[in-house]
């Protein structure tokens, strides 16, 4: 047999963590196929994008870093570029006919037709996928995913998503919502455990939804029961939760299993009822903040942390104000905050009454000043708590020190020796800073 040649591969991921899951598996099924990763676009045989639409900007960053990497493609044409992920879905050949430099656009479901889509390439024609077409094990491609983290990973349990809220995206470019077979979430979850890892992400568009549409019976509190019994896995965290869909049961789960951690995502996206609607969010404001006092009755210590867009259309001041007062009234730990972006094929592009970007940018600023007070109130309410880190290694700011993150998904600072990396270690709070906490082992 003619030894082959060993390929490097360069993928850089944008956008949500469902994409860097994504990634890991591409690199799985690379990998299969003779590439290696690699952290520099310099000298890789082939260049991959894993893409995010879920904002123009996003978009726009996937041309802008194309521009770039064409450089590489011009000084040896047998450089491959492949553009995967949301803008490939959404935009297909269009990618082909504007950037000339993509050899192949894969789509959000066709993973399994990344082999046959460099093929194409390497006989010198552009190629697309936008749909699985082929057999595609997804079970053996999760197990064979190339992982970024030693101690943490990813595993989605749901794909794509049924809301079809205003604004968004989403549905169209991940498609209609498809629940993984327990079973394979076991057997991948099973298999991290036996290779050390002691911290899972459960993913998923809207986790909640999780075997709502299959006849299995098996629903997502059913799933948390099951991942918790595995034994070595010390945290599971889930995201995305949809604050429609969250039940008291999902809760009370929450709180009755000791891996599952005192931390919840929950996208409120706005604190004005008639926003709420006009999104299609399926919530009030009065709901959203009965799931905060549930959640928080059952689990007193849980950081909460959310999504709000600015901006959407009509949105007025008053609408706003309502959206500053919900911040406010919760007291989240975290929030990421977004003007709204008018997306091709949403109904949200469509409306009426779009509100000026100067406004929209400055209630942004509004939003983001009022959470820093927040974050910087709560985080400093833990000094002198003693917290238990899973130490995720060096610190990139300080040589010296580790980073770690609480059960709470706070980052934490301190020093400690580098072995510690991978444990599970005890810290007490010293200092409360709005993105971070510095502690020192007692
Ligand atoms: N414009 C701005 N923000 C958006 N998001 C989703 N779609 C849009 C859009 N069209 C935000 C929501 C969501 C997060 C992932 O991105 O807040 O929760
Ligand atoms: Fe972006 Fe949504 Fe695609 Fe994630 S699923 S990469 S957030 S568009």
């Amino acid at each position: 047999m003619v030894p082959m040649k060993e390929k490097t591969v360069y993928l850089k991921s944008f956008g949500c963590q469902m994409n860097d899951a994504d990634s890991e598996q591409y690199l799985g099924i690379l990998g299969r196929a003779g590439y290696k990763p690699t952290d520099t676009p310099d000298g890789a045989d082939l260049i991959l994008l894993n893409t995010c639409a879920i904002r123009a900007k996003a978009e726009q960053k996937v041309f802008s870093e194309l521009g770039r990497l064409r450089e590489y493609k011009l000084r040896d044409p047998s450089v491959k570029i492949g553009v995967a992920g949301c803008v490939a879905q959404s935009m297909g050949k269009g990618i082909l006919s504007r950037e000339p430099a993509v050899d192949f656009v894969l789509g959000t479901g066709s993973a399994g037709d990344l082999p046959e889509m460099i093929r194409q390439a390497e006989t010198g024609r552009r190629a697309t996928s936008l749909l699985a077409k082929r057999e595609f094990d997804l079970d053996t491609a999760r197990l064979e995913s190339v992982r970024t983290s030693l101690y943490h990973a990813y595993v989605p349990i749901i794909y794509g998503c049924d809301n079809h809220c205003a604004y968004c995206v989403v549905p169209g470019v991940r498609g209609p919502e498809r629940s993984r077979p327990l079973e394979g979430v076991l057997r991948e979850i099973g298999d991290l455990a036996e290779r050390g890892y002691r911290e899972i992400t459960l993913l998923g568009q809207n986790v909640n939804s999780y075997g709502k549409k299959d006849n299995e019976n098996i629903m997502f509190s059913d799933l948390l029961h099951a991942v918790c019994k595995i034994p070595g896995i010390d945290r599971i965290r889930f995201v995305t939760s949809h604050p429609g869909d969250l039940s008291e049961e999902v809760v009370h789960t929450m709180a009755s299993l000791g891996p599952i951690c005192e931390a919840l995502h929950l996208p409120v996206q706005s604190g004005s009822d008639r926003i709420l609607s006009a999104m299609r969010r399926g919530y009030t404001r009065a709901h959203y903040l009965q799931r905060i006092a549930l959640l928080r009755e059952a689990m007193p210590g849980i950081a909460l942390s959310t999504d709000i867009i600015v901006g959407f259309p009509g949105e007025s001041d008053g609408d706003f104000e309502e959206t500053l007062s919900l911040i406010g009234d919760v007291g989240f730990d975290s929030l990421f905050g977004f003007v709204f972006s008018p997306r091709p094929g949403t109904p949200a592009s469509e409306l009426p009454r779009r509100v000026q970007e100067t406004v929209a940018q400055r209630r942004l600023q509004a939003v983001l000043d009022l959470q820093r007070e927040i974050s910087a109130r709560r985080n400093n309410a833990l000094v002198g708590s003693l917290v238990e880190i899973l130490v995720e290694g060096r610190n990139p700011r300080d040589p010296q020190g580790l980073t770690g993150r609480t059960r709470t998904n706070k980052i934490v600072h301190f020093q400690g020796d580098v072995s510690l990396t991978g444990t599970l270690v005890a810290v007490r709070i010293t200092e409360g800073r709005p993105n971070c906490l510095i502690g020192v082992q007692p």
